[in-house]
């Protein structure tokens, strides 16, 4: 068919049918791609020479990446959604009741409407490979799997598998599909085509799979009869409400749709599901959810400079500082950049150490089987480390992480570029010196960046880059680059004290301590922001940081800002008493054997407060947010992101501000400049300059104008 996205030949009864979407960078379903199915499907049961069908993607890297969801954010009402989803579990219903057996040949992506596709189909073959990926990540844009996923996947792997999936919108390699009984056949790319081929030939001649069920008999005392899947479903609910706070609607509704269907039959639960697609997809939620999708994938291309030059090659990268940030750099960049890592300390004790933790960071995928052994052994292998600089005249970046004091990292510097080639890039993972300042001390400033990780590094997404007035262009894209392969989001940002994130988050910290000292709970603070949508509170967030590390940030802010970055006082004492936060056991809260306790109500003795109820929540939640919308707004009219999208992006991935209100700017234009800057002035009257309304909120406020147009 000229133009379509499928094209089929036929040899010795089988259709082989390739889904490719021209022009496009991977295949998704939209109507008219839906269209495409139905014609093909339509004429392939006519065709007396099919007897079996097979389905591949043309594709390199993507089998189908899920529904357009271009179309699904384009409908305004929940009707037309509903309909989109209705037309879409038909089309999969006429796959799933085709007379004739169909298979589905994956390699590559595989998710959302993608594995819909593929759970409708007969039977599933996949690559072994890397790139090949099956999940319904639909919860993640603020959806449910809406084409039949929450009915066709509990009932091939079972409810608590296929919820556990769901609700979190996860991926899995295709190595756990299989186990999990996703994929019937697991297989090397190469023997993809034939595999599959072979399996819908013996399905054409009468033989039928065999899936056996799943877990064991306690596997079916819970998922296979209805008294043990009410359990799960109440456990699962339970979970749910815990994990989103109410904040996010499309998990429970996934719930919904599948217990629905479980109880009432595929047809009801299609139903419910459709109907339940139609009013998520065009809730607020979603939206956010979606543009923060679109913004990240944008970011993925961006190299971080106008023009980039083409990033260069990181082959090998050498490490100066083993302790906790050093070596979760070093185990982040080997597991996911499988690069060689040189890791280098004052003693070899230290090395030692550092060289153990880093381990950790790959033995943990191991251990979650998330590889295989032989993949542990190869990337272990590529780590090590020694006392002197051995090692270093190979590498082509080396990232610093000592201590926090530019002395120490100008003497580093000078050390590391005595024994590295002209070439290296010198990146220092520091989070408040200014990196122009540690490039003074450079023979080569044009190789010098900042690459701001955050802690604990495998697990924080964000990375801030930070070039100085003189770094080159191409190593800004090869740190960018660089920090794409580790898994990272990079985003650039100006060489100003405390970069974007502590820029942001100061004020908000500092606010949280003069609320403590006018007589808020410890508790009370946490589980307010934590209610808004934060994954922690601003002072368990404080204790996890460390209070000498936001002592030492604080007092840096106070340095550049002035007055309206002015140190809580309440905060004073807590170093001084050894309460450093849950690195030494104690800070705002008692910690046992690495669990977090209650508060430690001798606290409030040492700021001099007793709780007492006297701020209400409305204004807490007021102030604390506030303060941080006006400073992000100010800090992007100085250029400190590049745009509101860096801006927000970076607020989510590197503390947690709420995805589903979209960012702190995103929220400011959601609240309307000219009220927020309303409600920062009265504040200012009441509180003092630290909420005078910036420069920018208010000329938005003048104006009538937002960030995002
Ligand atoms: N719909 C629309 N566009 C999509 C898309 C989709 N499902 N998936 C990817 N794209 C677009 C991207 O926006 C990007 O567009 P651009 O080149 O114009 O910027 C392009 O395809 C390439 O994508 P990436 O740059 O992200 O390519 P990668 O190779 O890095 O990643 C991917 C590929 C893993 C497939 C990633 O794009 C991804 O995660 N996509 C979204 C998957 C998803 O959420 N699917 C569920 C959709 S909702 C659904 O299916 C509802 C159903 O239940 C009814």
């Amino acid at each position: 068919m000229p133009g379509s996205a499928l094209a089929w030949e036929v040899a010795d009864g089988v259709a082989l049918v390739t889904i490719d979407l021209k022009g496009e960078p991977v295949n998704k379903i939209s109507r008219s791609v839906k269209d495409d199915f139905l014609a093909t499907l339509e004429a392939l049961e006519r065709d007396r020479a099919v007897q079996a069908v097979a389905f591949f993607s043309g594709k390199p890297d993507t089998f189908i990446a899920g529904a357009d969801i271009e179309e699904f954010v384009a409908l305004t009402t929940a009707a037309e959604a509903e309909r989109l989803s209705a037309e879409g579990q038909e089309m999969l219903e006429r796959v799933a009741r085709f007379p004739k057996p169909i298979a589905a040949g994956i390699h590559g992506t595989c998710l959302g409407g993608g594995l819909e596709f593929a759970l409708a189909c007969h039977y599933r073959v996949a690559t072994d490979h890397p790139k090949t990926q099956l999940g319904l990540p639909e919860v993640q844009l603020g959806i449910l799997p809406g084409a039949g996923g929450c009915q066709r996947l509990p009932r091939l792997i079972g409810v608590r598998a296929a919820l556990d999936l769901i609700l979190a919108g996860k991926t899995e390699p295709a190595q756990r599909a299989f186990r999990l009984g996703i994929v019937d056949e697991l297989v090397h790319p190469a023997i993809l085509r034939d595999v599959t081929l072979a399996a819908v030939k013996r399905m054409a001649g009468g033989w039928r799979p065999r899936r056996k069920r799943l877990g064991g008999v306690a596997g079916w005392l819970l998922d296979g009869n209805p008294l043990g899947r009410s359990v799960v479903f109440r456990t699962a609910r339970k979970q749910v409400l815990k994990q989103t706070g109410g904040n996010y609607p499309a998990p429970l509704a996934a719930l919904e749709a599948v217990e629905h269907g479980m109880k009432r039959g595929l047809g009801e639960g299609l139903k419910r599901e459709s109907q339940l697609f139609g009013q998520l997809a065009v809730t607020d939620v979603s939206r956010k959810l979606v543009q923060i999708f679109f913004a990240t994938t944008q970011l993925k291309k961006d190299l971080g400079v106008p023009n980039a030059p083409p990033p260069c090659e990181v082959r090998r990268l050498a490490i100066v500082g083993a302790g906790f940030m050093g070596s979760g750099i070093a185990g982040t960049a080997v597991l996911h950049a499988g690069v060689d890592v040189r890791l280098k300390d004052a003693d070899l004790a230290r090395v030692a150490k550092g060289l153990a933790a880093a381990r950790d960071v790959i033995d943990e995928r191991l251990k979650r089987r998330r590889m295989t052994k032989y993949e542990h052994a190869r990337l272990v292998a590529l780590l090590s480390g020694g006392d002197r600089y051995a090692g270093f005249g190979r590498a082509d970046l080396v990232i610093e992480a000592v201590f926090e004091d530019l002395g120490v990292k100008q003497q580093v510097l000078r050390e590391v570029e005595s024994v590295t080639p002209e070439g290296a890039v010198f990146a220092s993972n520091t989070s408040t010196i200014p990196i122009a300042k540690i490039a003074e001390a450079s023979a080569r400033p044009e190789q010098v960046i900042g690459m701001h990780f955050f802690s604990p590094v495998p697990r924080m997404p964000l990375l801030e880059v930070i070039p100085g007035a003189r770094t080159a262009p191409q190593v800004i894209s090869t740190a960018v680059a660089f920090g794409r392969r580790m898994g990272k989001t990079p985003v650039v940002v100006k060489d100003n004290p405390g970069f974007w994130i502590n820029r942001i988050l100061t004020p908000y910290m500092n606010e949280a301590g003069q609320l403590l000292q006018a007589g808020v709970a410890i508790d009370e603070l946490d589980r307010l922001m934590v209610e808004w949508g934060f994954p922690v509170g601003p002072i368990t967030l404080l204790d996890e940081v460390g209070l000498d590390v936001a002592e030492k940030v604080a007092g840096v802010m106070h340095d550049a800002f002035g007055e309206r970055f002015a140190p809580a006082p309440a905060f004073a004492g807590m170093v001084k008493d050894g309460r450093l936060g849950r690195k030494a056991g104690k800070g705002f809260y008692r910690y046992a054997r690495g669990k977090k306790g209650a508060v430690d109500s001798a606290v409030y003795q040492l700021i001099g407060t007793e709780p007492d109820g006297g701020v209400r929540p409305a204004e807490i939640i007021q102030r604390l947010v506030l303060v941080m919308l006006n400073e992000a707004a100010r800090a992007l009219g100085d250029g400190i992101v590049r745009s509101p999208r860096d801006g927000d992006v970076a607020a989510i991935f590197g503390f947690g501000f709420p995805p589903f209100r979209g960012g702190p700017l995103r929220h400011a234009d959601d609240l309307g400049a000219p009220r927020v800057v309303g409600e920062l002035e009265r504040l200012a009257e009441r509180f003092g300059t630290r909420f005078a309304p910036c420069e920018v909120l208010q000329a938005q406020a003048s104006r009538g104008s937002k960030f995002y147009s």
